[in-house]
């Protein structure tokens, strides 16, 4: 019996995490596996009511469990990273979940490129520092201070930035940071995906020309772990790398970034693999509790609808069922999906006129029909 705290979100994101536990439901009927599934709560409804975001007992209250299923956080009536920061990146970083992990396969025929080129990606995003730590701060009218505190697993770094200008002017800071410890264990685990993949290469992404300081010290890291442990490796900036994924998808197939870039290129990623509508991602944290959502947010002018493309979402189930060791269920979960979609049932983003419950439905189907 796994037990998952299943956290449907805001917008869009109660519709798709139906349509993902449906899914796993269906594995129940003919697979020995257990899911007991527990409802939370923590979302943009809860904090416009009471004020709370994550909280302490939440946390507590995850803990129980063995997994987290995450439909998507955000919602307009709430100021642009209050829910964000206060939910969905206080979950990655209370549980120390380091790895973001989001594979790009190409998802034909709705990859957008117009060259036919075949691909499969899989990007390792840091999760916990770079410049989401959340560090920073304004200095008004040219002078103050700022206390800044980075509690994480690994460290509690305090960090003081004394500002005084010779102009009085509005001044504002996000500092970026990483550590020696976390880059290691993070390039350990890229490595040994690799490994297991039987891939020799990893292509390592920064911008290492201008912010040499916090990937100076992520180039050197990675160049020590990867020489360690005989894998082949290349550093490219992301300028270029954000224009390579584009032109030669098939270049690349293990790919490590710093959190920040690695958001952006996720999004251009999943866009050029066939849309928002077919990406999963995975909050690993290989020895707690890893997080299993969409790398789409709440949509929230889709809310409710039942438009949106469930197959993100379930296939953040997969990737659950893989890390909770059914890899040969996690196997079944993707083929289901193949084969919903080459029975030509699409939702609106690819073309078609399926709604998000109707996808789910053939999902199961073709489940139900492997056995
Ligand atoms: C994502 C999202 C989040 C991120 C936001 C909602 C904080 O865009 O999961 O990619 O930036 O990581
Ligand atoms: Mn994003």
């Amino acid at each position: 019996m796994h037990k998952v705290a299943v956290l449907p979100g805001d917008g869009i994101g109660p519709e798709v995490v139906r349509e993902g536990m449906k899914v796993l439901n269906a594995l129940e009927e003919n697979y020995s596996v257990k899911f007991d599934f527990t409802e939370m709560n923590i979302d943009a409804e809860r904090y416009l009511k009471t004020g709370k975001l994550l909280t302490a007992e939440d946390v507590d209250a995850l803990k129980k469990f063995d997994v987290i299923f995450l439909g998507a956080i955000g919602d307009d009536r709430v100021a642009p990273g209050v829910l964000e920061k206060g939910i969905l990146l206080s979950l990655r970083f209370t549980f120390d979940q380091y790895i973001n992990h989001r594979p790009a396969p190409l998802w034909k025929p709705f990859g957008r490129l117009k060259r036919d080129v075949d691909f499969n990606i899989d990007v390792f995003r840091e999760n916990t520092e770079d410049y989401y730590i959340g560090a920073g701060g304004r200095v008004n009218n040219g002078s103050g201070k700022l206390d800044l505190r980075v509690k994480r697993n690994l460290y509690d770094l305090k960090v003081q930035l004394q500002a005084e200008a010779d102009t009085k002017t509005d001044f504002a800071f996000e500092i970026g940071m990483m550590s020696r410890k976390n880059i290691e264990r993070f390039a350990d685990f890229t490595i040994s995906y690799a490994k297991l993949i039987g891939e020799k290469y990893v292509t390592i992404v920064d911008k290492a020309n201008v912010c040499s300081n916090i990937y100076g010290l992520w180039r050197e890291v990675w160049t020590e772990k990867c020489k360690q442990s005989n894998m082949e490796f290349g550093f490219m900036f992301v300028d270029a790398m954000s224009m390579a994924l584009v032109k030669n998808p098939d270049k690349f197939r293990v790919v490590a970034t710093p959190n920040m870039f690695g958001d952006i290129l996720t999004d251009l990623l999943a866009e050029v693999t066939g849309g928002l509508g077919l990406a999963p991602g995975g909050n690993i944290n290989p020895n707690g509790i890893s997080m299993f959502e969409p790398v789409h947010g709440s949509a929230p002018k889709y809310k409710g609808m039942n438009t949106i493309n469930p197959i993100a979402t379930i296939l953040a189930a997969k990737m659950m069922l893989d890390n909770l060791g059914h890899r040969d269920l996690g196997q079944i979960v993707h083929d289901g999906v193949r084969k919903a979609l080459d029975q030509h049932v699409y939702t609106r983003d690819l073309g078609g006129k399926a709604t998000t419950s109707e996808m789910g439905d053939a999902v199961v189907k073709a489940i139900r029909a492997m056995k």
